[in-house]
Formats: C-alpha cells, sequence, structure tokens
C-alpha cells in the first residue's frame, strides 16, 4: 500500500504543475495576441441606418468592441484625421464628405485585429466589394471608393495614432454610449 502511495503521489504533482504551467502559458500568449484597430462608420452609414448591422457583424466575427463614440467632426478635425491625403485631388470632397453628418467611431480588439477588420470591410471602391467581395460591409453599405461606408487602420501605426484621434483618455474611460 505504502508502495502504491508514493508513486501516485509524485505523478500527481506533475499533472498538477503541468496544469499550472499551460494555464498560465495560455493567459500570457492571449493577452499578447490581442490587437486592436480603429474601426469608424462614415456618415452615409449612419445615415443609411447600417449601425446596428455592422456592429452585428463586428461582434459575429469575434472582435470586442473596446470602446466607441459617435462625433460630428469638423472640417479641421477631418483634415487633421486624413492629413497624409492633403495633396491629393480628392481631398476637400473627402473632408466634405467627412463632415456631412456624425460619424461612429470604434475600437476594435482581438487576434489580429487590423488584417480581419480590413477583411471584414472589403476592398476600398465599394463598387469592386459589390463585385469581388459581396459579403463583406462596403458591399452591404458602400457606394465607391470615396463613399465606401467604413473605415479601418491600415497598419499598427495608423491605428495608435487614430485611437488617440478619438479617444484622447482612452486609459480612464470605458464604453461611451452617446445617442445620436
Ligand atoms: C433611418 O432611421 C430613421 C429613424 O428611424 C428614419 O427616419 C430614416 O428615414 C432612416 N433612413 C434610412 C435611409 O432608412
Amino acid at each position: 500500500m505504502a508502495g502504491a502511495t508514493s508513486s501516485v503521489v509524485p505523478a500527481l504533482v506533475i499533472c498538477w504543475l503541468s496544469l499550472v504551467i499551460l494555464l498560465h502559458r495560455c493567459r500570457i500568449c492571449g493577452a499578447v495576441d490581442r490587437e486592436r484597430t480603429l474601426a469608424m462608420i462614415k456618415p452615409d452609414g449612419l445615415s443609411g441606418n447600417y449601425t446596428d448591422k455592422i456592429k452585428e457583424a463586428i461582434l459575429e466575427s469575434g472582435f470586442d468592441i473596446v470602446q466607441e463614440t459617435v462625433v460630428l467632426l469638423d472640417a479641421e478635425r477631418a483634415s487633421l484625421f486624413y492629413a497624409e491625403h492633403a495633396e491629393r485631388s480628392f481631398f476637400d470632397s473627402l473632408v466634405k464628405y467627412m463632415t456631412s453628418g456624425p460619424v461612429h467611431a470604434m475600437v476594435l480588439e482581438r487576434h489580429d485585429a487590423i488584417t480581419h477588420w480590413r477583411a471584414l470591410i472589403g476592398p476600398t471602391d465599394a463598387r469592386k466589394a459589390k463585385a469581388s467581395h459581396p459579403n463583406s460591409i462596403r458591399a452591404m453599405c458602400g457606394l465607391d471608393s470615396e463613399k465606401n461606408c467604413v473605415h479601418g487602420s491600415d497598419s499598427l501605426q495608423s491605428a495608435a495614432r487614430e485611437i488617440s484621434f478619438f479617444f484622447r483618455d482612452a486609459k480612464s474611460e470605458t464604453v461611451e454610449h452617446d445617442e445620436l
């Protein structure tokens, strides 16, 4: 009896230790893997009442909506957001469009959030999206390459800049629910 017990106890200890290490590693990789991106529903998305459908698609695709806000950008803020396009011919038209009504900005989080969100929204030109990516969000509610309903950050750097653009005090605030 004593012999049996002395061989079972070390085995149990090893099992228990393995489990603890495994759980610990999972927790670490889960936390490290998560990435954030900025998603924005543009004025035509809001005026066309697509917000609920878009948020449904977001949640079904495994994103958490970490923060959200609805704001009306003025020309100065919209120009700042699209500063990299300032020299382009479409800039004035873009700013006019982006200030034509409120936008709904969201911080989305999941593994590989930037890539997954861009895949979900589809090609920049909504006409192309309708042809080649019929299940994408832009196919659902976009019109062309300007009025394309939604925005997604294109890199880690853009995501960081764009998140802080809309959520300056991101650290201290929880989800905002503006009723616009
Ligand atoms: C969106 O919803 C509002 C309020 O329910 C309604 O007045 C408006 O006509 C809708 N717009 C579209 C494009 O369906």
